[in-house]
């Protein structure tokens, strides 16, 4: 297995290109299912979970072109990242997902929507908990049974059959959810009559989905509300679309680019995808300045200040950015108190943090960190893919050697991470094997 080796206490200093989102460019994948015409999605991210979601879409029956103009190419219309991938599901060869698919990442559910709108049935294995929480899919289950699919679930399956189609339904979801969000949003495109999906995910990834699907030729308003208002269609043509930029990815940096008091401008992202991560890396002290698709941030002046943070859906402040925060938070003066409103387990990384020095406390779904003026580096262990970048982030701050271990969770979800903060100044290695 992997490890990574830092040698920290050195401020960053460049440019970092940021990719497009992992958890925009999967539901998008997943949407190709809806049509047997192609789908292009430009600026695709090259990451784990993406090889993961195109086996599973691969063996479903769907073609995989991709073609790569290489980062910063002057094929714009590629985007930052110079990479697109043509899906096409014109034959629908299985509507199984397996367990062994299914199991290496929850996202594979994003498959039970579409299948069950086109083909009228799907199997797909019931993802199992995982190191966050136990994440349970009720919520998806629910909302397409209001949709008139007949769910049963049987030796680990999910199965739904709709075989005279889905029908348009009012569903309010009693908890945001952004997997049953772009799972409903989905199936409702191609069920019969009108849907109107109350207290849906606003996350930019879900506008992402709808705006798709509208140039597929849905019909979908209240894009980027609570309110999503879907009229159903027979079918869905061919289309090219933008992956958004990864704003987990882009807060990561920023706070790389903090917690090293170094300087670092971010490119081919935004500012308001993470309006929220920003306003309270202000209130700490670091300087965010928005610029024409990019964001520079910067913290040579040294001195941070605790701020607290609670995670909440979006606009609010992102739970995939709770661990990274606690990181930063650990090298500014004073306390600071993070809540976990999202997962109920999703403090893991603590105990790994206290290796490096960090004073953090956890009471329930709260922790309190109590800054300190330097780190000092440890080796570690990662457990899901943000804690694991949090200890990188931690060991770019702390002064000598940190081995982070176990690091193929960071492989899901950031892509080229070494080379990105190498290019930077950093000093981070990979160790292979072992
Ligand atoms: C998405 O997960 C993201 N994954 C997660 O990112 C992210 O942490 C999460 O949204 C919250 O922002 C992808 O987009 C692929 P939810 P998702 O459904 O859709 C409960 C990362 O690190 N719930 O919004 O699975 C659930 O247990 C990952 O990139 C139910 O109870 O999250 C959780 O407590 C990790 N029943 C809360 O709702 C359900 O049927 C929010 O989950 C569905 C969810």
């Amino acid at each position: 297995m992997d490890s990574i080796r830092i040698l920290g206490g050195k401020p960053l200093h460049g440019e970092i290109v940021i990719g497009g989102a992992k958890n925009a460019a999967l539901p998008l994948m997943a949407a190709a299912l809806l049509t047997d015409r192609p789908l292009t999605l430009t600026n695709m991210p090259e990451l784990a979970d993406i090889g993961t979601m195109a086996n599973l879409l691969r063996q479903h029956g769907v073609r995989i072109d991709r073609s790569d103009f290489g980062a910063g190419s002057n094929i714009a219309e590629a985007g930052p990242t110079g990479r697109t991938m043509t899906l096409t599901a014109d034959k629908i060869t299985s509507i199984t997902a397996p367990y062994d698919l299914v199991r290496r990442m929850r996202a594979s559910v994003l498959v039970l929507g579409p299948l069950v709108a086109r083909m009228g049935e799907a199997k797909v294995s019931l993802p199992g908990g995982c190191a966050i929480g136990t994440r349970p899919v009720d919520l998806h289950l629910k909302a397409l049974e209001a949709l008139g699919a007949k769910i049963e679930v049987q030796s680990g399956y999910i199965h739904a059959t709709a075989p005279g189609g889905l029908k348009g339904a009012n569903i309010v979801f009693p908890k945001v959810t952004v997997g049953g969000t772009e799972n409903l949003l989905m199936a409702a495109t191609l069920a019969k009559g009108d849907t109107v999906l109350e207290n849906a995910a606003r996350e930019p990834e879900i506008s992402n989905l709808a705006e798709c699907l509208n140039a597929m030729g849905a019909d979908i308003g209240g894009i980027g509300t609570g309110t999503l208002r879907i009229k159903g269609v027979s079918s869905l043509r061919a289309a090219r679309v933008p992956v958004i930029a990864d704003r987990i990815e882009t807060g990561t940096y920023a706070i790389a680019a903090a917690i090293t008091r170094g300087k670092v401008k971010l490119t081919g992202t935004r500012y308001d995808l993470l309006d929220s991560v920003f306003a309270a890396m202000r209130q700490a002290g670091v300087i965010v300045e928005p610029g024409d698709n990019s964001v520079t941030v910067s913290a040579e002046t040294g001195e941070l200040v605790g701020v607290d943070v609670m995670t909440e859906p979006y606009p609010g402040f992102p739970t995939d950015m709770q661990a990274q925060w606690m990181a930063l938070m650990a090298t500014a003066s004073g306390a600071s108190m993070i809540t976990e409103t999202i997962f109920e387990n999703r403090f893991m990384h603590v105990p790994e943090l206290t290796r490096f020095g960090a004073e953090v406390n956890v009471h329930g779904s709260s922790a309190i960190v109590r800054g300190r003026k330097k780190l000092s580096g440890a080796p570690v262990m990662a457990t899901d893919l943000r804690a694991s970048v949090s200890l990188i982030l931690a060991g770019l701050a702390a002064e000598g050697e940190t081995l982070v271990n176990r690091v193929y969770h960071l492989d899901r979800g950031y892509e080229r991470l070494e080379e990105k903060l190498g290019a930077c100044g950093a000093h981070v290695e990979r160790i292979t094997g072992g």
